[in-house]
């Protein structure tokens, strides 16, 4: 039996070479991540590749390199693969969900917090030596207790969003394709409504649905100007949810009072028009930035390919209709386990 060569394009935080599954030939980086020109120079001759959202996993890759047959994306989104031609290819693609719930929620509830209550515009502020003297107008924001938020898209993360949003008395408002079961609903108090009607009443939008192709441009002029006055935007889940020229047309005249943003239309560049408002939090894509998380995540893909390498079907496979094929793939190339 042969041994899998598996390429890990990222350094882990807290890693333990123990975490490599056992068996495999692993080939891992020294720092960073590996560009798009790296990967491609070095996933030839790999049966699995571990990778983040930086690592564009497109029809055109998977053709080139037929030895590949697993792709564990570390990360719950996987906008980043090409998930139809991975099946056409009868590559299985796995992601991480569940184990960064509650970080992501953290920093999506810390940015509604920040851009409520002007925390880093105050810090600006301040470091600049313009802090004179108390004033009862100085760096006045919006209260957040008691308000109404609306979460677009109510999984696990806008959940998790809901749960930190009642420890703050809000009414929480949520809208995506199908409404949660009524005990989830009791659970957090939440109330399924339109898109229409949740961006008509919120106080606070929070955006936690994937990017999809009936998503992406989902907050565009229109449903922007559907906002209540006074509002804010936070959006950690993927940045072409909301059209970047239109959330800047929205701040620049006032329709809506901010947006905090972990995530960006073209990341990592940011929109210069961005980094000019005073009414914007940004942050770099960290939504799952602690190093607990980013270590369960790793860990949760690589248990995922020796799982699958082992010939026990993981339970995150996203598309799970190749698992047959991908079986078939281990035995041609000598790779089952016995
Ligand atoms: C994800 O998991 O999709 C995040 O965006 C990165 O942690």
């Amino acid at each position: 039996m042969g041994r899998p060569a598996l390429l890990v394009t990222t350094v882990i935080p807290g890693f333990d070479p123990a975490m490599l599954p056992r068996n495999f030939d692993c080939r891992t980086t020294e720092v960073g991540v590996l560009n798009n020109d790296e990967l491609l120079s070095r996933t030839e001759g790999n049966d699995a590749v571990a990778c983040t959202l930086v690592s564009k996993i497109s029809a055109e890759f998977l053709q080139r390199f037929p030895r590949l047959k697993m792709v564990a994306n570390i990360a719950v989104g996987y906008d980043n693969i090409d998930v139809t031609a991975a099946t056409k290819y009868g590559v299985i693609v796995s992601n991480t969900p569940g184990v960064l719930d509650s970080a992501t929620a953290d920093l999506a509830f810390t940015l509604l917090l920040s851009i409520a209550r002007r925390i880093p515009e105050a810090e600006r502020y301040l470091r600049a030596g313009q802090w004179k003297s108390f004033g009862l107008d100085l760096l006045t924001g919006a209260g957040v207790f008691g308000k109404t938020i609306g979460l677009v898209g109510f999984g696990r993360i806008g959940q998790a969003m809901a749960a930190r949003s009642l420890g703050f008395s809000m009414r929480v408002l949520y809208s995506q394709r199908n409404r949660a079961s009524l005990e989830t609903e009791r659970k957090y108090g939440a109330t399924y409504v339109s898109l229409e009607e949740l961006l008509r009443n919120s106080d606070f939008v929070s955006v936690h649905c994937p990017l999809t192709a009936e998503t992406r441009y989902l907050f565009n002029d229109d449903r922007l100007s559907m906002m209540k006055e006074g509002a804010f935007l936070i959006n950690t889940a993927r940045g072409a949810v909301v059209e970047e020229s239109a959330l800047i047309r929205a701040l620049q005249t006032g329709k809506i009072a901010g947006a905090a943003l972990d995530v960006f239309e073209n990341e990592p560049a940011v929109s210069p028009h961005l980094l000019t408002l005073p009414n914007v939090v940004l942050v770099p894509h960290i939504g799952s930035a602690t190093t607990e998380t980013r270590k369960a995540m790793a860990l949760l893909a690589l248990s995922s390919i020796d799982k699958a390498f082992s010939g026990v079907q993981p339970e995150n496979l996203v598309n799970p209709e190749v698992w047959t094929i991908f079986l078939k793939k281990l035995a041609a190339d000598g790779l089952v386990r016995t």
